[in-house]
């Protein structure tokens, strides 16, 4: 068995029956001929993912690096291996003076995970720039290139998670990113930072990141444990009227999103413990383990939360986090 606590962020002390390394693109068929039949589970760098007991398959780890920067006349156009560090090629593009992902800085994890879940932060998702994405077909064993209007993007959501769930091993992804930069400040605390630089802009986001959420270097979590609920107008004005200053994004005329922190924090979960597993005190749509926590105590934690806010809000919350048991994917 290989120990998994250091593997992904929430830091069980979860194993895998067995883990494979693929160094390079090159490997990866030769690689994955063990592989069989028998379950296996694709992991970056583990921050959407959480173990919650030892896993009865094979982890498999590819090590895809490498950037790759050409240039159109409207374009920078850069191909990017998939396990490289999200934060790192952030802070490569701003020393580069490629600007764009200022306000998706500090998120944790690879860029080769980016596209699949359309990772987002303050007022931008990954699908601004995501020009084409190259990966193995892991059942026809051969190399295929998807075009972003294939990809199926949307709010924490994509074809990699849909028909392309387990079948897509993402070696690397290509952006383009226009040269005419123009800052995004309309989200929350980057407003009145209209004549912002790129710079500004990477700075606040992550001082404010800083500030709001757990590091998990520090206290075991994978960001926000569940998405924010979409719900149509006619229940949003009916939980208006029982919840008066309920907040809400505007999705289009018939829909709107509501942050699950919000939510959770009505019901009083905001700070509440089981064993070593907690809803932060400072943001109620994140849980942690401070290191004696269990798979089990979280998924009595998440199942409270998830009971509750159907029972008050006849909302459903779904989980954003990957939650793996000793089979696989376990839902909540
Ligand atoms: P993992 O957890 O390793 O994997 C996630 C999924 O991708 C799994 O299904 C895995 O099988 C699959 N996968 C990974 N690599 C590949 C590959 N090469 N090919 C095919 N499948 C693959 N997310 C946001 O969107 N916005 C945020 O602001 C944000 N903030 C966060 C803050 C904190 C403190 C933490 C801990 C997490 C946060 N997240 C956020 C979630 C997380 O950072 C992202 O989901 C990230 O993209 C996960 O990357 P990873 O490499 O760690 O993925
Ligand atoms: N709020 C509360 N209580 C809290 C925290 C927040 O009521 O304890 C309410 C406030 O009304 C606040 C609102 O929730 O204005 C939104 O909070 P925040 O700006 O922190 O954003 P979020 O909706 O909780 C989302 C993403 C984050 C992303 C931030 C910034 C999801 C599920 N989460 O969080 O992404 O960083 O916006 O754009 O969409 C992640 O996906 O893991 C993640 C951290």
């Amino acid at each position: 068995m290989y120990s998994l606590a250091s593997l992904h962020s929430f830091g069980f002390p979860s194993s895998a029956k067995a883990i494979v390394f693929i160094k390079a693109v090159s490997e990866l068929q030769v690689q994955l001929s063990h592989l069989d039949n028998s379950p296996f589970y694709i992991l970056g760098e583990g921050s959407n993912t959480v173990f919650l007991e030892d896993y009865l398959g094979t982890v498999v780890s590819p090590a895809f690096m490498g950037i790759e920067l050409s240039n159109t006349d409207t374009h920078y156009m850069l191909e990017v291996g998939a396990s490289e560090n999200w934060h790192q090629f952030v802070l490569w593009c701003m020393e580069h003076q490629i600007y764009g992902f200022e306000n998706l800085a500090l998120i944790p994890g690879t860029v080769g995970a980016a596209p699949i879940q359309n990772i987002g932060a303050y007022g931008i998702e990954v699908e601004r720039f995501v020009h084409r994405v190259k990966y193995f077909d892991l059942e026809e064993k051969t190399h295929h290139s998807i075009a972003s209007s294939d990809c199926e993007f949307a709010y924490r959501d994509s074809v990699f998670k849909n028909k392309l769930a387990n079948k897509a091993m993402i070696t690397s992804v290509i952006f383009a990113i226009p040269k005419n930069w123009r800052g995004v400040t309309h989200y929350g605390e980057l407003q009145h930072m209209e004549k912002a630089t790129a710079l500004d802009i990477f700075k606040k986001v992550v001082e404010v990141r800083r500030c709001k959420l757990p590091d998990p270097a520090t206290i075991g979590n994978a960001g926000s444990f569940f998405k924010n609920p979409v719900i149509n107008m006619r229940q949003f004005t009916q939980l208006q009227q029982v919840w008066p200053s309920i907040p809400s994004y505007l999705i289009s005329t018939e829909s709107v999103k509501i942050p699950a922190a919000w939510l959770i924090e009505q019901l009083g979960f905001k700070g509440k413990k089981i064993g070593g597993v907690a809803c932060h005190p400072k943001h109620a749509l994140v849980l942690t383990n401070d290191g004696s926590g269990t798979g089990k105590q979280l998924l009595q934690l998440a199942r409270a939360i998830k009971l509750a806010v159907r029972r008050e809000f006849s909302i459903e919350l779904e989980n954003e986090v990957r939650l793996i048991g000793k089979n696989g994917p376990i839902i909540l």
